[in-house]
């Protein structure tokens, strides 16, 4: 794991972001990553290096075995809920509440379904990918929020009609929120600067913001610990954990943050 003294944040980068009038941060899995949360694709600890997502995160597999669906999900639900939002996280929600401070916007979309942002006081957060602390019926549609110990019986069935539940969440082959995703391809169009953090960029449409960013005229950046396969179309490419780079980029935009 880097430190701070392998990174240097060119000064043009910080001028570009404490001048916006209007950022957007798109987020990935690796933001959780020093939380404790698995990434997908990362080799040796990516969810994807140990299981098939077709068996796990599409309508089909749950329609197959919605007591294994379930029970995997709620397994991740309960990781969530024992993490705590890392100085990324922290970093971030300092950063949104400096802008608003300063009559800027600064709009915060996740494909993270853990919540992180919003317990590190991340406000108003796009999710584009639904969350996996909300459970809801798969007949009726009543949804409630999950933080409580594991489900008695999986899946876990409605309190309001008795039939199965699923998690809030997008699997493959699903749409996403309308509203989530319309409010993203709004603020990356708009924006001045557009951020991509701890995201492979491979998932669609969530990889296709950058080119809503860069159509709108906005400059791009990109923060990861390794190269990405679109590493090339940002204008600038930081590499390091997000834990590091974002508390070391707040400092110095000259952001209060208590990382
Ligand atoms: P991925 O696992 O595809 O990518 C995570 C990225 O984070 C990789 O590019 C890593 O190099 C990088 N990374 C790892 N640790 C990091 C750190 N500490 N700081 C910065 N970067 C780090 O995860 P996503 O791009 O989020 O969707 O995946 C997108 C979607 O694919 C997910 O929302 C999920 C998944 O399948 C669904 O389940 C629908």
């Amino acid at each position: 794991m880097s430190n701070e003294s392998h990174i240097s944040l060119p000064t043009e980068l910080v001028a570009l972001l404490r001048d916006a009038r209007r950022i957007a941060v798109l987020t990935g899995a690796g933001v959780s990553a020093e939380s404790g949360i698995p990434t997908f694709r990362d080799a040796l600890t990516g969810y994807w290096s140990k299981f098939r997502p077709e068996e796990l995160a599409t309508p089909e597999a749950f329609a197959a075995d919605p007591a294994k669906v379930a029970r995997w999900y709620d397994e991740r639900r309960r990781l969530c809920l024992a993490c705590e939002p890392n100085a990324g996280h922290r970093a971030l929600a300092a950063m949104q509440r400096h802008a608003r401070a300063g009559g800027r916007r600064f709009e915060l979309i996740t494909q993270n379904i853990d919540r992180l942002h919003q317990a590190a006081g991340g406000d108003d957060v796009i999710e584009l990918h639904g969350t996996l602390l909300a459970w809801r019926c798969t007949a009726c549609g009543e949804s409630c929020e999950e933080r409580g110990p594991a489900f008695e019986t999986y899946p876990p069935a409605c309190v309001a009609c008795g039939q199965a539940r699923r998690p809030s969440v997008v699997w493959f082959g699903e749409v996403l929120p309308a509203e989530a995703l319309q409010r993203a391809a709004e603020a990356a169009m708009a924006c001045d600067v557009f951020l991509s953090i701890g995201t492979s960029g491979v998932v669609y449409p969530a990889a296709g913001l950058i080119d809503a960013a860069l159509a709108g005229g906005a400059r791009v950046v990109e923060i990861n610990v390794e190269p990405t396969a679109n590493s090339a179309r940002y204008d600038f490419s930081i590499q390091g954990p997000a834990g590091v780079v974002l508390p070391m980029l707040a400092r110095e935009m000259g952001v209060e943050s208590e990382v």
